[in-house]
């Protein structure tokens, strides 16, 4: 959301005229429409925004798709005949309009149908477009479908539905749509499956009070309060109504709330997420006009204030450097770095952070480095484990009885600061408070970082996809991953690979917003097999569809100014041979395979020189022959290895990312 948006919200919060305000300038068409359109299954006025993923886990927004002449949306269901038998005429299509532009998409709203059972059905039917998963049903209800096989043919320029009806109309549709003549009616009754949607119209019964203000509370008011960092309080009914259109458009996206790990993949100990039940119930309420209900309103009277240390008085206090947070605009970054106070070396056992101005600090996260930089500021790729971060609702850090990591004495300590600015200048004053454990715990958490500084994006591209892997010699157990990018990041995700070359997907972000960095904790610690690697993959978006996109027409390299780009995800574990009194040399187990695991595009454990590429890579190319002992045009693990030493002056750019990779690889 632009930060002028955001300024206008924070104005409009301060005021009485909020909640007529907010209705009449922001009310989208199916609020107004409200039951009428979206319990029945008539077309609706105009399509309002949605965010699927298909069943291959790549996010699409619909509203991205602006400046495409035409979205055709098609239904589907498994096991459906008509869908089945449309897939060669919709392979057609989308070959003959795709090249115009036109975007093609299969919607699967079926309750019956698993991502496994979609991904088998789109093989045996030859359904090669996108099938996104609406298993909530939201999308579907709000178009009107009933059936498997129904086109929709979207105007982009009006978000309005040109045409619908069986596929044989789609492209008649579409080339009057181009040629600016009336869309012909669909006269062909549709013969696709029904699709039974068994809550639709299930607002009627649901009211603020009962269901919908409890989950506000439970998953929205932390950061939606007076002096939060949400752009408008939750705090009583009229607030929420005012804003329930946008409500039901940041859930919709799945823009709110904030926690970006896709349902579909994997469990998280510290899930934000609205559950299904929980987006249905909100959805449902907003489209039925959002009633009140009898009873005391239960927003009105909730207070959050969080207590100063909640985990008692500090061993230490890491005061970050104040600063001033001006009224508006976008804040960059600020990445202060101070000497690190502890005076001597001890076993970090909780966090916790202190946000000094609450409604502008966004979120805060740390690391200690063995030095402290020559400019005196801190850079995540020389972070060697977390002091401690903050995201609104997850102040403290605790780590599991008898584990901690280690913070050693000198060196310094770094913060990556995100300001959100609310409309008047703000000081702050943020501290960190570390606690101690008395004597060494038994287990230690280390860190270590998946990286590839040989990133190269180029200039208008959508969909531009780099993967990097950290390979691990012994057993290890996995416990949280923190993936970080710039502006053109659009997706990533991570994955096991164990030495049988077996694939676990372990977290898919099928939209990555550089606005919400935070660490993701598996439920269960992962188990890391001794040889397995942990693979990131991350996709780009450097095309104008983009809309954080500093500048599309830059090729892009890795760096750590926002206009460069980073693919970084940090990892902590543990070595299951490990103890904190018999400590392990991990830098060393991860040095054979470092440089290979960021430069192995292909996967196949050897560097061909069309891998070789950034600075890094072209530096390596151009010692390759040399480098390539055995003369078989590729270099395996211990070429590679012994090549390091032959790298020249750790000088430039990329000398550096390299350096901090190697840093990065080892704990303490
Ligand atoms: C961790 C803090 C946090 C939580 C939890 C949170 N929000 Fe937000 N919300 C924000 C911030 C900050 C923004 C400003 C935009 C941004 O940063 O993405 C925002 C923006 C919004 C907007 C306005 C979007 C726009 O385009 O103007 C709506 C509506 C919203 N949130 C609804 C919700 C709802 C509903 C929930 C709970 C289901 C929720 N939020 C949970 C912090 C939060």
């Amino acid at each position: 959301m632009s930060t002028a948006r955001l300024g206008v919200l924070a104005l409009l919060a301060s005021t009485a005229l909020l909640s007529s305000c907010a209705t009449d300038t922001t009310a989208p068409s199916a609020m107004a429409q409200g039951s009428a359109v979206n319990a029945s299954a008539t077309t609706p006025a105009s399509v309002d925004n949605f965010m699927l993923v298909d069943a291959n886990l790549e996010a699409h927004e619909l509203y991205r798709l602006t400046g495409a002449p035409a979205v055709v949306i098609v239904t589907q269901a498994n096991g459906d005949a008509a869908i089945r038998g449309a897939a060669p005429q919709l392979k057609a299509l989308a070959s003959s309009y795709g090249a115009k532009g036109v975007e093609f998409l299969l919607l699967n709203s079926s309750l019956k149908d698993s991502r496994e059972a979609i991904l088998a059905e789109a093989a045996k039917a030859g359904l090669e477009l996108p099938i996104l998963m609406d298993s909530n049903q939201l999308i579907g209800e709000s178009l009107g479908v009933t059936r498997s096989a129904e086109a929709f043919v979207i105007n982009p320029k009006t978000w309005t539905v040109a045409y619908r009806g069986p596929v044989v109309g789609v492209g008649a549709a579409l080339d009057a749509l181009a040629a600016g003549q009336p869309v012909p009616a669909s006269t062909v009754a549709l013969n696709g499956a029904a699709i039974a949607f068994p809550e639709r119209g299930a607002g009627a019964k649901l009211t603020y009070v009962k269901d919908v203000a409890p989950i506000l509370e439970a998953k929205c008011v932390a950061c939606h309060q007076e002096g939060g960092i949400g752009p408008f309080a939750m705090s009583n009914y009229d607030m929420v109504k005012g804003f329930s259109p946008m409500i039901r458009e940041v859930i919709r996206t799945d823009r709110m709330p904030p926690y970006n790990a896709d349902p579909h993949v994997g469990k998280f100990s510290d899930d934000k997420n609205l559950s299904p039940a929980e987006i249905k119930t909100l959805v449902h309420w907003i489209e039925a006009g959002a009633p009140r209900g009898e009873g005391k309103d239960p927003l009105g009277s909730v207070k959050h204030v969080a207590a100063e240390w909640p985990l008692g008085k500090p061993d230490l206090i890491l005061t970050i450097p104040s600063f001033k947070v001006p009224a508006s605009g976008i804040v960059d970054y600020q990445r202060p770095a101070i000497a690190n106070p502890a005076t001597e070396g001890r076993w970090i056992r909780a966090t916790t952070v202190k946000p000094g101005d609450r409604q502008s600090v966004h979120h805060i996260l740390t690391g200690w480095m063995s030095e402290m930089p020559a400019n005196g500021q801190s850079s995540e790729t020389r972070w060697r484990g977390s002091v401690g971060g903050y995201a609104v609702g997850a102040e403290s850090n605790v780590y599991a009885p008898n584990v901690g990591s280690y913070l050693p004495k000198g060196g310094a300590i770094g913060f990556q600061m995100h300001y959100t600015p609310y409309g008047k200048e703000a000081v702050d004053n943020s501290q960190i408070g570390v606690y101690f454990y008395d004597k060494p715990p038994e287990l230690m958490m280390r860190n270590v970082v998946v990286i590839d500084p040989t990133i190269t994006i180029a200039p208008n591209t959508a969909r531009h996809k780099e993967v990097a892997y950290v390979e691990f010699p012994n057993d290890a157990l996995l416990y949280s991953a923190f993936p970080h990018a710039h502006y053109r990041a659009y997706a990533n995700d991570l994955w096991l690979q164990t030495p049988d070359g077996k694939k676990t997907l372990l977290l898919s972000m099928p939209r990555y917003d550089f606005n919400w960095q935070r660490a993701y904790t598996f439920e269960k610690p992962i188990k890391i097999p001794a040889g397995s690697r942990i693979i990131a993959n991350y996709t780009y978006d450097n095309s104008k569809r983009n809309p954080s996109n500093p500048d599309p027409t830059i090729k892009v390299t890795w760096g750590e100014q926002s206009h460069e780009e980073m693919l970084f995800t940090s990892l902590s574990f543990r070595w299951l041979d490990e103890t904190a009194a018999k400590q392990v040399d991990s830098d060393a187990r991860f040095a054979k395979t470092r440089l290979m695991g960021m430069m192995d595009d292909n996967l196949d454990g050897k560097l061909q020189k069309a891998e070789a590429k950034g600075q890094m890579g072209t530096m390596i190319a151009g010692y390759f022959d040399r480098i390539d002992a055995n003369k078989d045009g590729s270099l395996d693990k211990a070429e590679l290895a012994a090549a390091q030493a032959l790298l020249p002056g750790r000088r430039g750019r990329a000398a550096e990312a390299s350096n901090a990779s190697r840093q990065l690889t080892g704990g303490r």
